[in-house]
Parts: C-alpha cells; sequence; structure tokens
C-alpha cells in the first residue's frame, strides 16, 4: 500500500487519474485530495474535484481547497483544452454529496505529512504553488516527504515552445520544490504524449458497462477533440494518468535519473525545465525523468481499472 496525496486542477485528466487511484486494482490510499488553481481557477476545481469523488465512489476521502493563484505570476488557465467547468464533456452532478473539508489544502498538506512515518507520496497534478507554499512554510515536511510524483515539464513544451503548462503557470513554485531535495519523480510531455487517447481508445473503452467508465469514455471525447483542435493531435495526451499509472505499475516505465533546474528569469523560455540528458553540468540528479512508456502495458492496467468499477 502506498499513501498518497492527490493535488491537482480537475482536468480531465487529472479526473481521471483520480479515477485510476480509487479503483479495485490500485494499491494506493488516498490521504487527501488537495485542489489548486490551474485548470480553472481553484473553486472550479475543487467542485470538479468533489464531483470526480461522487464518480468514483471516494466518500471518505478529505478534499481541501488550495491556492487561488500562483506565487507570482497572474493566474493562467486552460480552457480551450478542458472547457469552461473544467471538466467538459460528460454530465456532472449538479451538487456533490460531500463539501470541501474546512482547512486549507497547504495546512492539510503539513498536518497529514508531519503526522505521518514518512510514508506519504505527494502526487501533483497542476502547478505546484500548493506543494512549495507547504515547504515554505513548514520545512520540516521536506525529510518526511517519501516522494513526489509528478506531472508537469518536459523536454519541449505544450504552453510555449519551451514550457509546460503546469511549469509555466507557476515556475517559481517549480523551483522551490526541485531544488528542495525531495526524490521527485518525474512524467513531463516526453513520456505523457505516449499515453495518448485516440478514437480507437473511446472504441474499446466504450464496451465497458459501468457508470465510471462511461463518464471516462465521455471526458476523453471531449479531451481529444480539444487536443486535436488546439495542437494538431491525432489524439489527447492523458498527461495526469501516468503518475497514478506509475505507482500502480512502476514497470509500465522507463526512466533516468537526471539533474533538472527550472528557467525563471527567460524571455522566450520561461518555465522550460533543463533537463541535462547527457550529464554536462556535472551536477548531482535530482530527478527521475520518465521517458519511456509501454503503451500495451499502459492499457491493459487502464481497462483493467474500469473493469473494476463494475459491480
Ligand atoms: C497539464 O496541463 C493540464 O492542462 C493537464 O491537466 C496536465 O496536468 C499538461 O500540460
Ligand atoms: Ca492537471
Amino acid at each position: 500500500q502506498t499513501n498518497v496525496i492527490l493535488d491537482c486542477d480537475p482536468g480531465h485528466d487529472d479526473a481521471i487519474s483520480i479515477i485510476l487511484a480509487a479503483s479495485k486494482i490500485s494499491p494506493l490510499k488516498i490521504e487527501a485530495i488537495t485542489t489548486v488553481a490551474g485548470n480553472v481557477d481553484v473553486g472550479k476545481n475543487t467542485l470538479n474535484a468533489l464531483r470526480v469523488c461522487d464518480i468514483a465512489g471516494l466518500t471518505e476521502v478529505p478534499v481541501a481547497q488550495g491556492s487561488s493563484k500562483p506565487l507570482l505570476n497572474k493566474m493562467e488557465i486552460a480552457e480551450e483544452i478542458h472547457g469552461e467547468t473544467g471538466l467538459e464533456g460528460p454530465a456532472l452532478p449538479n451538487e456533490p454529496s460531500k463539501q470541501a473539508v474546512d482547512q486549507h489544502a497547504v495546512d492539510l498538506i503539513i498536518s497529514k505529512v508531519m503526522a505521518s512515518d514518512g510514508d506519504i507520496t505527494l502526487v501533483p497534478t497542476g502547478p505546484l504553488t500548493n506543494i512549495a507554499l507547504a515547504m515554505i512554510r513548514e520545512p520540516n515536511i521536506i525529510p518526511k516527504i517519501k516522494e513526489i510524483v509528478l506531472m508537469g515539464g518536459g523536454t519541449f513544451g505544450n504552453w510555449t515552445p519551451a514550457a509546460e503548462f503546469n511549469i509555466y503557470v507557476d515556475a517559481e513554485a517549480a523551483k522551490v520544490v526541485f531544488e528542495s531535495g525531495v526524490p521527485i519523480t518525474m512524467f513531463g510531455l516526453d513520456v505523457t504524449h505516449q499515453a495518448l487517447a485516440t478514437q480507437e481508445t473511446v472504441d474499446e473503452l466504450s464496451e465497458i458497462d459501468n457508470p465510471v467508465a462511461h463518464f471516462v469514455v465521455d471526458l476523453l471525447k471531449f479531451f481529444i477533440k480539444t487536443n486535436q483542435d488546439v495542437f494538431g493531435m491525432d489524439g489527447g495526451p492523458i498527461h495526469d494518468a501516468c503518475t497514478v499509472a506509475y505507482l500502480i505499475d512502476p514497470s509500465i516505465f522507463d526512466f533516468n535519473h537526471v539533474r533538472v533546474d527550472i528557467e525563471t528569469r527567460g524571455e522566450f523560455t520561461y518555465g522550460m525545465t533543463c533537463v541535462d540528458t547527457l550529464g554536462v553540468t556535472n551536477r548531482e540528479p535530482n530527478v527521475k525523468f520518465a521517458h519511456q512508456l509501454k503503451p500495451n502495458k499502459f492499457w491493459k492496467m487502464f481497462e483493467e481499472a474500469l473493469e473494476s468499477y463494475s459491480a
């Protein structure tokens, strides 16, 4: 069993990642879901997290709302990918059955990690604002965090030519996290673009007959379309799901250990993750960098996770 806090901005791929984590094939114990401003504003992301909890049957998991804006930047959202609600596509339950807890995400992260035996893995799939703030507010959490398994960055960008959305939105926060010394496992665009959902994926997953699988299929249909329209891709890369896929079965991915630094000053490169693939900096690697996904294994796990929601 791995204890996790999912820090997210749902978001189609964030939602799918929660659903994989909550499935019966998952060894994860979800300690909490925390939200951050990202794909849409933090209030919408929180509402979506609560809705996904209902869909995935996560009645007991606390949801805490977090930062409403990045450390220094103006808010930047990704409505053209995720729609106005942040989770456009499927019919959504109007009112979630539970509310967010009355504690800020940053405080919840700190209290959970401090109370733990050093066995909590943080899984950020949005901008890193909450994680950086938690580290700044209570540095004693830093040696107690087991691992940070995040989606962000890569050797190319999707928000600028150099920067990926999650890192671009709050590069200062990313810098705090990447320089913290906590072991980081990073799923950047190099690998998440290999987790590409296509029309064929939709056709196959449509055969799974339960409400959770139907919900995921509806999410994917919308997400594939916007990724085609905006990026001209052949499908929708379900970026964030790579983090949970790894925690369910690490053998789905291949890694190398590299130094990654965050660009916070470049005119054209703000938010870039500088991945030292050839070791030219001679600096100690700080990241386990996923570079290869095994598609057959990934999609088999994905189908099994969705099938596990059938009665
Ligand atoms: C990341 O940005 C968001 O839109 C997605 O949810 C994912 O976390 C991909 O760049
Ligand atoms: Ca996300």
